[in-house]
């Protein structure tokens, strides 16, 4: 098991790309939805400000429809008058700019027809307090928390450690995985307040496979594909990754068994089928070269910039990308499949009053 130099979690495809091709994303979340509007309608809104946080919002896109739901649960509830403030959180990188557009501009921003609402963002990791003490009311994390701060180790077999053949490998992350969760549930009782609650949806394991394995090994053999023709070093290639996996029920219940997340209680929790809507699209349309443009074309946008990171510094990213996304649609196209992962659905709510 290699240490080496080991490149932290990286944003989203910047200049709008994930927010164009996130669909897969979209569907996610939605079984994660009605549990946000009943924890909306459920949390103490004793404050002066109502305070909604988004960990993890990348581009905005699916931000949209979660918070304007909760708004729309909230208003209700505590008045015209009272502010509504959205703290929508991410890497440093993240492309806050087409959040901010999207904000203004997109009709479907939740900013259209809703008053004394005010989003603002916090470029930091969120496995650190990022917003003040008791200043969140409602949080929602969609298709974020499989990510880890980093990846313990190099991971020369495969680009996600926890397919990695090499045992040491998968319990660095297993390792990994534990720190982090309990770190973010440590930052987030700080911040949430007395009976707030936060909806998480997130990538989990299933029953018996971990899940998204097919997509996992296609988008590598692709990196392996490109290094065969040259484009890269097997070097290069024993460096790339994405430091994310799924969580088991058991991994995820740990901190709160074991005291490490003091002050939260764990409400609900649910590990669900992941939605393919890609599949679905498939099935209607018959049309496979689309089917793998729309997996490519995600796949680059959430886990491109994690893989060029480790590319060597004088390295064309852009024209590895392109290559590895050109190869990544083909091989989908050539032999279409339906993705089996798992979805972890869960609430948390902050002792005290509610
Ligand atoms: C797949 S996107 C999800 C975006 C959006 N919430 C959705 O449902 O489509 C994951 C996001 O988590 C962000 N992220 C990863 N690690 C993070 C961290 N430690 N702190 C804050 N954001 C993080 C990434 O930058 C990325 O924007």
């Amino acid at each position: 098991m290699s240490q080496g130099k080991i490149a932290p979690a990286a944003a989203m495809q910047g200049a709008g790309f994930y927010n164009r091709n996130s669909t897969l994303q979209a569907a996610n979340l939605g079984s994660a939805l009605p549990l946000l509007v009943a924890a909306a309608g459920a949390v103490a809104v004793d404050g002066a400000t109502i305070g909604i946080a988004d960990y993890g919002a990348s581009q905005g896109r699916n931000s949209m429809a979660p918070v304007a739901a909760a708004i729309d649960v909230l208003r209700p509830r505590i008045g015209p008058d009272r502010p509504i403030s959205v703290s929508h959180v991410d890497l440093p990188s993240n492309d806050f700019t087409s959040l901010f557009r999207l904000l203004d501009e997109d009709p479907a921003s939740y900013l259209v027809g809703r008053e004394g609402v005010y989003p603002a963002a916090v470029g930091r990791s969120h496995f650190g307090q990022v917003l003040p003490p008791n200043s969140v009311d409602l949080g929602w994390s969609s298709n974020t928390l499989h990510w880890m701060s980093r990846n313990p180790c190099l991971v020369p077999d495969h680009g996600w450690g926890v397919f990695s053949a090499d045992a040491a490998v998968r319990d660095a992350i297993e390792a990994q995985l534990d720190l982090d969760w309990a770190d973010f549930l440590r930052a987030r009782a700080r911040e949430m307040r007395p009976g707030a609650r936060l909806i998480c949806q997130f990538m989990g394991r299933g029953p018996d496979t971990h899940g998204f394995e097919w997509m996992a090994d296609a988008f590598w053999q692709s990196w392996i594909d490109v290094t065969d023709a040259g484009l890269l070093t097997l070097d290069e290639l024993a460096r790339i990754g994405a430091p994310s996996a799924g969580r088991s029920v058991a991994q995820i219940e740990a901190p709160f068994r074991d005291g490490r997340a003091a002050g939260l209680g764990l409400v609900d929790l649910a590990v669900v089928a992941a939605p393919d809507p890609y599949w679905a699209a498939f099935q209607e349309t018959g049309d496979a070269l689309q089917l793998g443009k729309a997996w490519a074309d995600m796949m680059r946008a959430a886990n491109g910039p994690s893989f060029a990171a480790g590319l060597d510094p004088g390295r064309d990213r852009g024209a590895v990308l392109d290559a590895v996304t050109v190869r990544l649609a083909a091989r989908i196209a050539s032999d279409p499949q339906q993705s089996r992962s798992y979805n972890v659905i869960m609430v948390v709510e902050a002792a005290g009053t509610a």
